[in-house]
């Protein structure tokens, strides 16, 4: 029998087909639904964008108005979550906590229990969980943070659009328009990407006829590890070890002796930089200015070009979304809850279209342990 071609971790693998988004590494292009990334990132709340993944069309006046009024009703955090945040010990990690609480949410959905039979519910009902879980994460991560620095809640405020409302609840003060558009910016880029590992985790948990909330908590489980979504936290651990521009060579030097990764470079899909890269760069180079902080971005630049001039490994959109994060005063381990605030979109608009392709995922794998034995006497 001829050896099988194993692709190991899906190199390169074109396992299904999806209308939702086409990242191309030739053109260094993502489009969401057909529109450029670049172009709704500079032109659209992230409510639209949110409503673009989920209708494939972008919301007209009124489709607006009605989405952010829905967004409204669902941003407060919900008592028996706030109780099931609390029961997680402060020490752990945040993504933990976020992981936890949708998880309650799932399991108080009246229509998500039952049985199994039709746990995975219609797609009018997962739209409607999927706006819920958009509504309901700001206050989750804005929350999580807070207890942590021994702060009480703050309530969301209805005169505030979803990235100004996220910043209030998160800081409790009136937020500036520079800083609500560049962190807009930030969560539209971070929205949704094909099939990463943690929107392909969910539909394969979606190809089982499991539920929503079942997909989103392994999506979560998945976007957590350093090598996906953990990265923009790490980004920040390394700019903390290396502290300032003319420490890099030295760290770097150190670094790929004992050959390891270096956070926020690098791409499955994109060989020759991350498509959302310069955009999102964009709006650090704002957060720079703005805070003026000008030595962020001695060391950005410094890791950057010895980096990329060392290895030809180009940064990832990890890479300017940490030190943006950071600027506003999000705490480290904030930065990847925030991803999962803002990829809850994406997740949830593969979840539907995985549930309507009813195509259970289940690869082969090629078994090498011992030959076949039995048991002796
Ligand atoms: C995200 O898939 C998505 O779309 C993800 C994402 C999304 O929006 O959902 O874009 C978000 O997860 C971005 C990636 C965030 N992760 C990191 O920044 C972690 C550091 N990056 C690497 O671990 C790596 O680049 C990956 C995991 C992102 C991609 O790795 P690949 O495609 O599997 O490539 P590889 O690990 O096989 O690397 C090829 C070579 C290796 O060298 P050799 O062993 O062949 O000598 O390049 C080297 C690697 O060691 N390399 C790196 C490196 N990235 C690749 N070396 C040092 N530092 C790096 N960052």
């Amino acid at each position: 029998m001829t050896e099988p071609d194993i692709k190991k971790g899906l190199a390169g693998v074109v396992v299904d087909t999806t209308a939702i988004s086409k990242v191309n590494p030739e053109t260094n292009s993502l489009l969401y639904r057909g529109y450029p990334v670049q172009e709704l990132a500079a032109t659209q709340p992230f409510e639209a964008v949110a409503y673009l993944l989920w209708h494939g069309e972008l919301p007209d006046a009124a489709q607006l108005a009605a989405f952010r009024a829905t967004e409204r009703e669902h941003r407060a955090l919900a008592d028996n979550v706030k109780t099931a945040i609390d029961l997680v010990p402060v020490e752990a990690h945040p993504m933990d906590e976020v992981r936890t609480a949708v998880s309650l949410i799932g399991a108080s959905d009246p229509n998500a229990g039952g049985s199994v039979l039709d746990a995975g519910g219609s797609p009018e009902q997962n739209l409607e969980r999927s706006i819920r879980l958009f509504a309901a994460l700001p206050a989750i991560v804005a929350y999580g943070q807070r207890r942590r620095r021994g702060e009480q809640l703050i309530e969301p405020r209805d005169d505030l659009d979803y990235s100004a409302n996220f910043l209030w609840m998160t800081f409790g003060e009136e937020p500036d328009p520079v800083v609500v558009d560049a962190f807009n910016r930030s969560m539209i880029l971070y929205a949704e990407h094909s099939f990463n590992a943690s929107t392909f985790t969910a539909r394969v948990i979606t190809s089982t006829l499991s539920d929503l909330y079942s997909a989103v908590v392994g999506a979560i489980g998945a976007l957590k590890g350093p090598l996906h979504g953990g990265a923009n936290e790490a980004v920040l651990h390394i700019f903390d070890k290396i502290g300032e521009a003319s420490n890099v060579v030295p760290w770097l030097d150190d670094a790929l002796a004992e050959k390891r990764k270096i956070m926020g470079f690098g791409h499955r899909v994109y060989k020759s930089g991350d498509s959302r890269v310069p955009t999102m760069k964009a709006a650090l180079d704002t957060l720079v200015e703005h805070y003026d902080r000008p030595e962020v971005a001695e060391l950005y630049d410094a890791l950057e070009s010895e980096f990329v001039a060392r290895k030809g490994i180009y940064p990832n959109l990890d890479y300017p979304s940490g030190p943006a994060y950071n600027l506003i005063g999000f705490d480290t381990l904030t930065f990847t809850p925030l991803f999962v605030a803002a990829r809850v979109t994406g997740w949830t608009a593969h979840v539907i279209e995985q549930a309507g392709a009813n195509a259970l995922i289940r690869p082969l794998s090629l078994y090498d342990g011992v030959d076949e034995r039995h048991i002796e006497g």
